[in-house]
């Protein structure tokens, strides 16, 4: 038992001395081997936290996220419908134990954020679901989410950056195109841009548009869905597979949010619907690994990283790690609490948290 203990001092000091991160995570691309490096972080586990709960929250975007409350009119929507969202279709359905990470949850149906789409129009709108991080400095990065798509036709789900409608990088499934039968799934990849603005925002009409037919069912299980945005392209991904490219001027040139959403306006386009029955689109995370576009984060990362090829200093984000989250362990998330204290961090108790830093300052931590 003693020895077991100075083992696990060991282990806590190795950790504080040198799992620090404190110079960024990294990322390498696949199709040219080049390596990004990103100096913040916001990873928000939907399973365990509960961003709707706003005494834990202390108010509005507490943890970095809030659900969106606004109306658009059918015009603005662009369909027979208008859409209205609302912070009640926005529903947290947390697992209490935190060393498990899917599961049914107390309020039905999967564990993690459920966003609804009504099928009871109200005064001409679809009830919709959006949140959205209320920092909008999030540039440069790799963001990624766990999460499973509806399978009631005639909805749009949507995991996205954005800072305007011509600066837009989207990923939207539309469950009116799925087919189980003949396994059809297709995903949309989207960069919204001055072109598709003068295309009526119609994106299928630029070079910046893809409809890529996924190998998987994304209505039967969580996958993670990904959107590298880097200076020169931006990379799309499902379950770390490279689904494509896109370069040029649609690529976004200013800082914007990330944002989730679900919704219809009965556009046969595009969402088609609305849905015959309630359609609930569930997220289990959002991990975004970014450079901030904020002078006061840029200043916090100058001090805070002395030696960029000290070793440790850049930790290597790992591939599609459903469960692993810098956050939880020790020390690999120094001065970035950006809103309050302890925030997307909980006080989380891993069962052998010193072993668990050990194994990720190993496998994942690389020096430059
Ligand atoms: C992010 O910012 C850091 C620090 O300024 C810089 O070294 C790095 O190259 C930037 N990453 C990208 C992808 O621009
Ligand atoms: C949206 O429209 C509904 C119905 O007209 C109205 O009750 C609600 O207050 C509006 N919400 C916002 C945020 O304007
Ligand atoms: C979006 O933002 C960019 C950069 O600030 C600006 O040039 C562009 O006109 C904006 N587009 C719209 C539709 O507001
Ligand atoms: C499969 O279903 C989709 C959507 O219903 C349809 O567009 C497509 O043509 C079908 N493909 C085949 C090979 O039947
Ligand atoms: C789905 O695909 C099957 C086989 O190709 C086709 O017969 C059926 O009409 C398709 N369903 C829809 C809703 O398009
Ligand atoms: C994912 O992370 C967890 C938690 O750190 C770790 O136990 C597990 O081995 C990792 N899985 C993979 C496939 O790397
Ligand atoms: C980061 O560290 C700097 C210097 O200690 C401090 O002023 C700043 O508030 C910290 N920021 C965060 C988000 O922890």
């Amino acid at each position: 038992m003693a020895s077991f203990r100075i083992l696990t001092l060991l282990f806590v000091f190795f950790n504080l001395v040198l799992a620090d991160c404190e110079c960024g995570y990294s990322i390498i691309t696949p199709s040219d081997d080049k390596r990004y490096v990103f100096t913040d972080i916001l990873e928000s586990d939907f399973v365990h936290l509960d961003i709707t709960d706003t005494d834990k929250a202390k108010g509005y975007g507490g943890f970095g996220w809030a659900p969106q409350e606004f109306n658009m009119s059918s015009v603005v929507a662009r369909g027979p419908y208008g859409e209205a969202f609302t912070p009640q279709n926005v529903i947290s359905n947390n697992i209490a134990d935190e060393q498990v990470f899917s599961g049914l949850g107390p309020r039905g149906g999967d564990a993690g954020l459920k966003l609804v789409v009504g099928s009871e129009i109200k005064k001409g709108m679809v009830p919709c679901a959006d949140v959205s991080t209320t920092d909008v400095h999030y540039y440069h990065g790799t963001f990624r989410a766990g999460i499973k798509v509806t399978d009631v036709p005639g909805t749009c789900s949507a995991f996205f950056w954005y800072m305007n409608d011509t600066q837009e990088i989207d990923i939207e499934f539309l469950s009116a195109e799925f087919n189980k039968s003949n396994n059809t799934f297709p995903v949309n990849l989207v960069l919204q841009s001055e072109e598709s603005k003068n295309n009526g925002f119609d994106a299928s009409k630029t070079g910046d548009f893809k409809k890529i037919h996924l190998p998987f069912d994304p209505t039967t299980d969580f996958h993670e869905y990904r959107i590298d945005f880097l200076p020169d392209r931006v990379l799309f991904y499902a379950d770390a597979q490279l689904l494509t490219e896109m370069k040029g001027t649609g690529v976004p040139s200013t800082p914007g949010n990330l944002q989730v959403s679900h919704w219809s306006n009965g556009n046969m386009g595009w969402s088609q619907g609305p849905p015959k029955t309630d359609a609930t689109t569930v997220v289990s995370y959002v991990k975004a690994y970014f450079n901030s576009s904020s002078e006061a984060r840029q200043k916090d990362y100058t001090l805070r990283c002395k030696d960029p090829s000290a070793p440790m200093a850049v930790c290597t984000i790992p591939d599609r790690n459903t469960t692993y989250f810098f956050g939880n362990v020790a020390n690999m998330t120094p001065n970035q609490t950006t809103y309050h204290e302890n925030n997307g961090r909980r006080a989380r108790r891993w069962q052998s948290l010193p072993f668990a830093a050990a194994i990720a300052t190993s496998t994942w931590v690389v020096g430059l």
